[in-house]
This record gives structure tokens, C-alpha cells and sequence, in this order.
């Protein structure tokens, strides 16, 4: 994609990433809310994937099975007033059901497959088109919007990522004990940076947040500062007759 037509003309994008509980989803969610852009969360769509092959009864270590779900899935995210988006899978409202810790075990393994890989960054791209969006997921800043007009990579401890995704679950109703959590954690972890395709990676150009110990509201407004300087820059290079879309990032 080149860098002229970008994602959409003059739309913005803000691309998320880092390892699994380092808070990139809720942080998205909450900019996304801030400045009134659409939140693109690629994790929920390879979750609905997941749950889509686990219904189906799909083998998950068959990539061509898998492969095969995922191009005869239709996953949507249904933006919701005041929360996360709906995430809509075959038309039924699975944003519940794609969090549980039976889809978070099978994930990785559908992850794994770069043709499925290929197939959720189309749809993501797709979905930013021509919109301002906050998009986040473990390539979201290096494959998926390699060229965003912010990159942002948050990174946290391990104990502190379990006990933000252990506090989750409690908060769902899911019973679990902080252990597994953090072993499942430090698994992920090791999976996400080892595969062969969409392995987790700083963008040399990313702003990179370390959240141990800062508060959410805090990582929120770091983001947006960054993000509001950057428009006021794009602004300010169009009113002397500049091009925002020739401008380098
Ligand atoms: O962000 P979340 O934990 O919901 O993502 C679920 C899983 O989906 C991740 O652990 C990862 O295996 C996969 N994923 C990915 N690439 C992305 C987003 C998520 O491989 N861009």
C-alpha cells in the first residue's frame, strides 16, 4: 500500500500493539472513545475466528480447515454507545462468548496460520477505510498499519499483565486462578514472539509506553497528547500549502 493513498485518504489511524495483557485493547477502546474514532480491535476478530472453528468443529491444528472458516465467516464490529464495540459473527452477537478461556487457549494456534493472518489484516484495513480509527492487536503498528499516522507500542511487566487479565475474568464471572493466568500469560508471551508470521515486534518508530505502575487514565492521555500534536502538525503543514498526505510521518 503505498504511502500517498495510505489507508483512506485524510483519515487518521493510531496503531496499538504489545504483548498480551499490556492493557492494548482497553487503551484503544478509551482513546477511540476520546476523540469519537472507531476502535479496531484485531484481537476480537481473530477471537471470533477461534470461536467460529470451534463451533464448527474444525480441527485446530488443520490450517486449511481453519483457513476454511475464516473465509466463510463474516465478522463485523458493530460500534456501541459508551462501550466496546459489538463484535457480530454470522450475525450473532458473540462479544461475550469470544473471551472465554476456552477461545483464549485455541487462538494462538489460529494465529498461527499466516493465510488466516492475511485474511484479518484485509478485513481490518477494510473496515479503517476512509474512517479515523484506533486499531490495535499484536502487529498492528509493523503488518497491519505499517504506515499509521501514530504508533504505539505498550509494554508491561508479566505479573502486572496477569493481574490486570486475572482482574478481568473475575470482573466477567469466569472463575480462574491468578497462577494459570500468568502461565498462560508467559506462554503467549513466548508463542507471540517465536511465530514465523505476526510475531510481536517494536516498529523502530513506535512511542512505546511502559504502563507498570501507570495508571490507565494516564497511558489514555499520553496517547492522545501525542495523537492531538500530531493533527495540529497536519494542520498547520495544510494552512502553508502542504499536502497532508504527502507529509512524511
Ligand atoms: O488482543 P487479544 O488478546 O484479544 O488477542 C487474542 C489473540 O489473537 C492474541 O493472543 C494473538 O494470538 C492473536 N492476535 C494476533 N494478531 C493481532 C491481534 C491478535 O495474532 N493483530
Amino acid at each position: 500500500m503505498g504511502a500517498a493513498g495510505r489507508y483512506g485518504g485524510e483519515a487518521m489511524i493510531i496503531a496499538i500493539d504489545g504483548p498480551s495483557g499490556s492493557g492494548k485493547s482497553t487503551v484503544a477502546r478509551l482513546v477511540a472513545e476520546r476523540l469519537g474514532w472507531l476502535h479496531l480491535d484485531s484481537g476480537a476478530l481473530y477471537r471470533a475466528l477461534t470461536l467460529a472453528a470451534l463451533q464448527r468443529g474444525a480441527r485446530m491444528d488443520d490450517p486449511e480447515a481453519l483457513l476454511s472458516v475464516a473465509m466463510t465467516s463474516r465478522v463485523e464490529l458493530r460500534p456501541a454507545e459508551g462501550e466496546e464495540p459489538r463484535v457480530v459473527l454470522d450475525g450473532a452477537d458473540v462479544t461475550g462468548a469470544i473471551r472465554t478461556p476456552q477461545v483464549t487457549a485455541h487462538v494462538g494456534a489460529l494465529a498461527d496460520v499466516p493465510a488466516v493472518r492475511a485474511r484479518v489484516t484485509a478485513l481490518v484495513r477494510q473496515l479503517a477505510q476512509g474512517r479515523d480509527v484506533v486499531a490495535d492487536g499484536r502487529d498492528a503498528t509493523t503488518v497491519i498499519f505499517p504506515e499509521a499516522d501514530l504508533k504505539v507500542f505498550l509494554d508491561a511487566a508479566p505479573e502486572e499483565r496477569a493481574r490486570r487479565r486475572f482482574e478481568e475474568l473475575v470482573r466477567r464471572g469466569t472463575p480462574v486462578a491468578y497462577d494459570e493466568v500468568l502461565a498462560a500469560i508467559l506462554e503467549r508471551d513466548r508463542r507471540d514472539r517465536e511465530r514465523a508470521v505476526g510475531a510481536l515486534r517494536r516498529a523502530p518508530d513506535a512511542l512505546v509506553l511502559d504502563t507498570t505502575g501507570l495508571g490507565l487514565a494516564e497511558v489514555v492521555e499520553r496517547v492522545v497528547c501525542a495523537a492531538d500534536a500530531i493533527r495540529a502538525r497536519r494542520a498547520a503543514r495544510a494552512e502553508h500549502g502542504g499536502s497532508a498526505s504527502e507529509e512524511g510521518r
